[in-house]
């Protein structure tokens, strides 16, 4: 037998231990990394739990890991109407996902700086998870809506509580005979009889939402999804002191506790299914890193309509492009069809537009500018390319730009 060197360590236990969790977390990863991993250990499981029962239950729970990365996402509905939602234009945006992301890396993020109702994350979720992407990063200035999705994320079982309760006082503040129908059946005429108990209610906790500083995060995260729900159209709005003034909307159904359940597991559930992280940010203080796709869904262009105080002006429009064209990361960007926007646009970023169906019949008609949509974007499926987890700029023989 060879000697061992006077270099070679001791192989004491602590080292075995040590190898041994090394190579564990190597198979892990291996595991992780293989698309028919998840069929290969179902095998392994099922035979572990012919000949030793008692490792089946250790086995499952090391199998969640698996099981959470290949199990499909359920379609889960937006928490509420939302002015500005993307729902409408889903398909076109799962689309151009689908184009931009072609090969990904484990590091890959998605990001969406201005998430709102997370009707586009939610409609896009699926083909985010299916792509390979892991971490997902989900940003509105609006401190209320980040709230309410971190209480979704972290306590789904007291965020229905909550807002069960407060449904429930709701319903109380009507006359017996409107509690079950609530909403638009209730007559116009009967209305202003109800408007010091209902209207009072909505103020109230309107009033509380923005100014009791007692509450904690979880009553906060109810008080936003009454709001929004019982608010008109799904408008959030602030005056320029900073007030919140969605409007009560009559319109608005009462809150059933299945319905609650329904869609605060559904958010739990996608949440969960990547790493997610939320922030409350200026779109000006986030990172714009390259191994991110941002997905940029601003307030729309000369809506007339604010969201936030703040306000969204000329200069914020042209700011947020000058960022993500200048910081070089993949993006897709909607807004309206402006030739503001356009102007703005590099020569490299790839334009397209289509009808609002909302404004424009299915007649084919002519359409001025601003009943336009606006899809840009720069992409994997565009001019760049992923290479080694960066994005690397390549010729592209038919970059088109339809302006
Ligand atoms: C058009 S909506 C986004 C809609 C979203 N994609 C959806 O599907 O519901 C625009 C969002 O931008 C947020 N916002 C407005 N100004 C912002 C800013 N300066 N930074 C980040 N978010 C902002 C608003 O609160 C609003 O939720």
């Amino acid at each position: 037998m060879k000697p061992k060197s006077k270099d070679t360590p001791a192989i004491t236990p602590e080292l075995k231990a040590r190898r041994e969790k090394a190579r564990l977390k190597k198979q892990k990863q291996r595991a992780l990394d293989d698309d028919s991993a998840f069929e290969k250990a179902l095998k392994v499981l099922e035979k572990t739990a012919e000949t030793n029962p008692a490792l089946e239950r250790v086995m499952l729970a090391g199998m969640g890991e698996l099981m959470s990365r290949y199990l499909p996402i359920p379609p889960v509905k937006p928490p509420f109407a939302y002015v500005g939602s993307k729902s409408r234009y889903a398909h076109l945006i799962i689309k151009r996902l689908e184009d931009s992301i072609k090969e990904v890396r484990d590091t890959l993020v998605y990001c969406e700086p201005f998430a709102g109702s997370l009707a586009s994350f939610l409609a896009v979720a699926d083909t985010l998870k299916a792509k390979g992407i892991r971490r997902v990063i989900l940003n509105d200035f609006n401190p209320h809506l980040i709230n309410f999705y971190r209480m979704a994320e972290a306590h789904p079982d007291l965020l229905i509580e909550e807002i069960n309760s407060i449904e429930e006082r709701f319903i109380e503040s009507f006359p017996i005979e409107y509690s079950l129908k609530m909403g638009a059946t209730i007559p116009h005429e009967d209305r202003p009889a109800l408007e010091d108990n209902v209207h009072a209610f909505f103020k109230d906790h309107r009033t509380a939402l923005q100014h009791d500083e007692s509450l904690n995060n979880i009553q906060r995260a109810g008080l936003i999804y009454f709001v929004l729900q019982h608010g008109f159209n799904g408008l959030y709005t602030e005056s320029q002191k900073g007030n919140i003034g969605t409007a009560f909307g009559w319109k608005k159904k009462r809150i059933f506790l299945n319905e609650i359940t329904e869609k605060i597991y559904g958010l739990h559930f996608v949440f969960n299914s990547f790493q997610t992280e939320f922030t409350n940010k200026h779109f000006r203080d986030l990172d714009w890193l390259q191994d991110t796709f941002f997905y940029l869904d601003p307030p729309y262009i000369e809506s007339g309509k604010d969201y936030l105080a703040c306000g969204f002006g000329l200069d914020e429009q042209k700011e947020l492009l000058e960022s993500v064209q200048a910081s070089g990361a993949p993006f897709l960007y909607s807004n309206n069809n402006h030739v503001f926007l356009r102007d703005l646009l590099d020569e490299s970023v790839t334009v397209e537009t289509f009808a609002r169906k909302n404004i424009v019949a299915g007649s084919g008609e002519a359409r001025s500018d601003d009943k336009e949509e606006l899809l840009a974007g720069r992409t994997s499926a565009w001019p760049f390319n992923l290479q080694n987890g960066k994005w690397l700029e390549i010729p592209l023989k038919a970059m088109t730009k339809e302006r």
